[in-house]
């Protein structure tokens, strides 16, 4: 393939990246957008394999990497539960910090290129130092993300005295070790300076991810998917890889919007979450199953009074979270949704930004079941709509319909803008027990007087209302 030919592949495949993230903005378009960005990458990688820059004697060794690492996407993609989404993602994002890092070394051990100034070598050695800080702080970032969201690592924010001090030790450190980097002769005393700042990117990035508390965990990944973008971007500059920069930049950039947005929708102030220390005394997020002490009576329901109460009512909001995706409710919930609608009965969907486990979880599964879009309503669309709400019903949610976040300052969830189920005229909660949820908080919302409780896996709770709703 000729060069101008490859160029031309990749701005295609760039238009198809950008339609790709305009195509995901929207369920309806998901799928489109899905689709641009399999065929972007396709061309992408078919124009740089057969492009001017590899040679015969390479493509085995490409080839090879291709069947090998596309067989254990393969393999991870298809075994993923949907609820371990993030973790898969954090452990990709480390993937592409460590891809950056060994991509900045081997560009700087290579001799190959003839640079025409000093200042071009320069520059290439400053895209190189800038590649490898991104990379790593990438790398160990995201690895200590997946010990968090898979609770091998506790949640609670380990906060270390002076801990502001030591992360400007590690800056000044790093510009320090710069500038020796680019003053030096030689590869050989070049590659000192640059090992020390590596294992202080490193350092620095398990450090600022050990500080974040597990609630604000959500802001974290979409903030590591940003810097996997400029990773990726730096190793572009490195290859002087056109599309790689495009494509870093759209990531991104794209990722620092979606961190901009999950900090508003807890209602965090992004350098504060960056900067540690929130979503304390959440505990690892698998200490859902008990963490916080029950501080009430509750009033438990049964399936068929909740089939009967539903029956009863002019309108009805169901609100998702992470329970209905672990039973893999959706379909039943669109089975009632069916029922109730044909009887007449107004039903919609209250969804929270950080319900369940990943942006958009709950409106994958709920497009899943095919659960009409225009009943699907954001939370700033509905929260005002409760007071007129007859039965709310929560499936598997727990922290994002908790009162503490607007009542208690002390609380982890303090200041989380969170869906007002209670001010409905009855609320039903399903879940299993009186565990917490991911934030590690105990809920007043079960204990308040037009609160009832359906105990039970919510797929098996649902299958018995929908009976009782038949019968
Ligand atoms: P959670 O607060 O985690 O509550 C989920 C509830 O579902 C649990 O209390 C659990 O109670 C119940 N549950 C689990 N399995 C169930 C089953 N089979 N049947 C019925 N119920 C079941 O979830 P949420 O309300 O969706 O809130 C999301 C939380 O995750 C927030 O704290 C958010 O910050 C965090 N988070 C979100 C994201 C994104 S991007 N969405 C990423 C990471 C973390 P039982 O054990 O008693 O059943």
């Amino acid at each position: 393939m000729t060069s101008s030919l490859a160029t031309v592949a990749y701005i295609g495949a760039t238009i198809l990246f950008i339609l790709s993230l305009g195509g995901l903005s929207n369920p309806e378009t998901a799928r489109r957008g899905n689709l641009f960005g399999m065929v972007g990458m396709t061309i992408a990688v078919l124009a740089t394999v057969l492009g001017p820059r590899v040679t015969a004697a390479g493509v085995p060794y490409i080839v090879g990497a291709l069947v090998v690492g596309g067989g254990i996407g393969l393999f991870a993609a298809k075994k993923v539960q949907m609820t371990q989404m993030p973790e898969l993602v954090a452990l990709m994002h480390s993937l592409v910090g460590l891809a950056a890092c060994l991509v900045g070394f081997a560009s700087y051990v290579d001799t190959s290129t003839v640079f025409a100034t000093p200042a071009e070598k320069a520059i290439h050695e400053v895209e190189i130092y800038v590649g490898i800080l991104i990379g790593a702080v990438t790398f160990s970032g995201s690895i200590i993300a997946f010990g968090k969201l898979s609770g091998r690592i506790g949640g609670k924010p380990l906060l270390l005295p002076a801990r502001h001090w030591l992360n400007l030790a590690g800056l000044l450190v790093v510009i320090w070790f710069g500038r020796e980097f680019i003053n030096a002769h030689d590869i050989a005393s070049g590659m000192t300076p640059l090992l020390v700042m590596t294992v202080v990117a490193l350092l620095f990035g398990v450090h600022m991810v050990m500080a974040i508390g597990g609630a604000d965990m959500p802001v974290v990944v979409s903030m590591l998917n940003s810097y996997s973008g400029w990773a990726a971007a730096a190793t572009g500059f490195m290859l002087s890889n056109d599309l790689l920069i495009v494509v870093g930049a759209l990531v991104g950039s794209s990722g620092a919007i979606l961190s901009y947005i999950m900090c508003r929708a807890m209602n965090r102030n992004f350098i504060s979450v960056i900067a540690g220390g929130f979503g304390g005394g959440a505990p690892a997020p698998k200490a859902e199953g008990g963490a916080a002490e029950p501080q009430g009576e509750v009033s438990p329901i049964s399936a068929a009074e909740t089939a009967e109460l539903l029956r009863e009512s002019k309108s009805v909001i169901i609100v998702p979270g992470y329970g209905m995706a672990v039973a893999q409710a959706q379909h039943t919930v669109f089975e009632i949704t069916k029922l109730l609608r044909e009887k007449g009965v107004n039903v919609r969907f209250g969804i929270h930004p950080v319900a369940g486990r990943m942006p958009g979880h709950m409106n994958v599964l709920l497009a899943e079941a095919k659960v009409p879009y225009d009943i699907v309503l954001e939370m700033d669309e509905i929260n005002e709509d409760f007071p007129d709400t007859d039965v709310t019903m929560v499936i598997g949610a727990n922290d994002i319909v908790n009162p503490a976040a607007q009542d208690d300052p002390s609380s982890p969830i303090a200041g989380m803008p969170v869906l007002e189920v209670w001010k409905a005229r009855t609320s039903i909660v399903m879940k299993r027990s009186m565990a917490s949820g991911y934030a590690g908080v105990d809920n007043p919302l079960f204990y308040k007087d037009n609160n009832r409780m359906l105990f039970g896996d919510a797929k098996k709770m649902l299958d018995e209302v929908l009976g009782a709703l038949k019968a």
